[in-house]
């Protein structure tokens, strides 16, 4: 069982079950493939993000228009990249906070194979127009039903392996987890199924719920599962305290999903189900607090371990990510910043902050704790490592800030009917240099932690294993 100590619980720390050899093939696969994702739809980002400063750019071949590519990188980087990464590292966790085996490697192993099925599907379909046209759930509907049946075997094999735990006490990332395989089917399903038996603004007010919560009840509890273990672990430091975290679990699960109908403030529904989605997406500052004061406490005195630790610094940083996003999120749902900011620009730059800033830093930072002792060597350079991290914040923060300022300035634009649009598109010109310029750093980020991994488990095998 997880060590209670003075209120902190110590992960895994139990000296009464024995040591578990863990085999980790599952997790492995995961772990190569979102990698691999993360560099090629890393050049779809580019090129998208360059298409906006040379819309010329690639002719007019059909596959390679704006219109393909977007919906690639979004679906790309989403279930390519991040989810995957996150699976890896749940399968890396569940077993050692469990104390058990994983249920099943051969399970585990044919999902990622159906996982990079779909993903290689989309890779295909996508420029190719085959879209359902409803935002982050574009792919066909054959890639749909696959991505249920991917997902079943994977929540198979999760419950299966807590069901067998050792330790009676479940760590709050296991709550989190299993959050996240419950609330992702029922997202899923919404979004993608029950959506098509719904027309016209109730359409539209499904749809969103979905995307909303895409975020909210899939990448913020797997990201928050991955934060709890790797925070105390990486600090060498029992997390401050576990009330606290499961008053943070419960808040999450009550308030996010009510809050779909923000992104249509001012739009056709009615004025009361817009005043409850603002309500609930302001309470959404509880949940949030909750887990950011416990890590940020977790931390006190530790600081210092910064500077030599990069998956603490990819950690940290994506805490402050969190709650920047996170506060930015009820501020914009209310409807005089909604006025001005829907729509906009402002839109993706809070999104890549959540996606890239929070939760990619969190798997991130996993990823360079866990491969060394998934792979059993050394990591293979740690000045590349602290290369990427600068890189990812330097771009990321350019990206971020550019897009609010444009996003901002754009929609103050747009609410005056005395500027023409074509001029509005005209004046956000410099600021999409300057995306493309960020995004040219978030990709050198990309490929030095890419290389980094790959070189990794390509290179020699250390004499003496890492302790997991
Ligand atoms: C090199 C790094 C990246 C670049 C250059 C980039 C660029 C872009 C661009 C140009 C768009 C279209 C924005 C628009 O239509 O105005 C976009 C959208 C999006 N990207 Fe990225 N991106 C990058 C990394 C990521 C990552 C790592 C994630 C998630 C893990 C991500 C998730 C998204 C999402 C979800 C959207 C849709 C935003 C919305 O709701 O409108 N991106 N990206």
């Amino acid at each position: 069982m997880p060590e209670q100590t003075s209120g902190r619980v110590a992960l895994g720390a139990g000296g009464t079950v024995p040591a578990i050899e863990h085999c980790d093939t599952t997790a492995k696969w995961f772990m190569i493939s979102s990698v691999s994702y993360f560099f090629i739809v890393g050049i779809i980002a580019l090129t998208i993000a360059a298409k906006f400063c040379w819309p010329s750019l690639l002719g007019s071949v059909q596959y390679l228009t704006y219109g393909r590519l977007r919906p690639l990188h979004v679906n790309g980087m989403l279930f390519g990249w991040l989810l995957p990464a996150d699976m890896a590292l749940t399968f890396f966790i569940v077993p050692r906070l469990c104390a058990v085996k994983l249920y099943s490697e051969k399970l585990g192993v044919a999902t990622a194979v159906l996982w990079n099925i779909i993903v290689l599907g989309a890779v295909v379909t996508l420029p190719l127009g085959m879209n359902q046209g409803l935002e982050y759930a574009e792919l066909p509907m054959g890639l749909d039903i696959l991505v249920v049946i991917a997902w079943l075997m994977f929540s198979y094999n999760i419950f299966a392996t807590i069901f067998a735990r050792k330790y009676e006490a479940m760590y709050v990332s296991l709550w989190y987890i299993m959050g996240t395989l419950v609330w992702t089917a029922f997202v899923y399903l919404t979004g993608n199924f029950a959506v098509l038996f719904a027309t016209g603004t109730n359409q539209a007010n499904l749809n969103w719920m979905y995307v909303h919560n895409a975020v909210g009840l899939i990448f913020t509890p797997v990201g928050l599962a991955i934060a709890y273990y790797y925070i105390p672990k990486s600090s060498n430091t029992p997390i401050y305290s576990h009330r606290l975290s499961m008053i943070g679990f419960w808040a999450l699960a009550f308030v996010y999903v009510w809050t779909g109908a923000h992104h249509m403030i001012h739009g056709p529904i009615s004025q009361w189900l817009q005043t409850i989605s603002i309500a609930f997406s302001v309470m959404l500052l509880i949940p949030v607090w909750a887990a950011v004061y416990n890590f940020f406490a977790t931390m006190k005195g530790q600081w210092h371990q910064l500077r030599e630790s990069v998956p603490l610094k990819f950690l940290m940083s994506g805490v402050v990510f969190y709650l920047l996003t996170c506060f930015q999120g009820p501020m914009h749902s209310l409807r005089s910043v909604n006025a001005i900011v829907s729509k906009t620009d402002w839109i993706p730059g809070h999104a890549h902050m959540a996606l890239l800033g929070a939760f990619s830093f969190f798997a991130i930072a996993g990823i360079y704790f866990t491969l060394p002792r998934l792979f059993q060597r050394k990591l293979f350079s740690e000045v590349l490592a602290n290369w990427s991290y600068w890189f990812l914040m330097i771009g990321g923060l350019g990206f971020f800030v550019t897009l609010w300022l444009g996003g901002f300035w754009q929609g103050w634009q747009w609410n005056n009917p005395a500027i023409p649009f074509i001029d509005t598109v005209k004046a956000l010109q410099p600021i999409w240099l300057v995306r493309f310029f960020s995004g040219v750093l978030m990709f050198a980020g990309i490929v030095s932690f890419v290389y980094n991994v790959m070189a990794t488990i390509l290179g020699q095998a250390r004499d003496e294993a890492q302790t997991v």
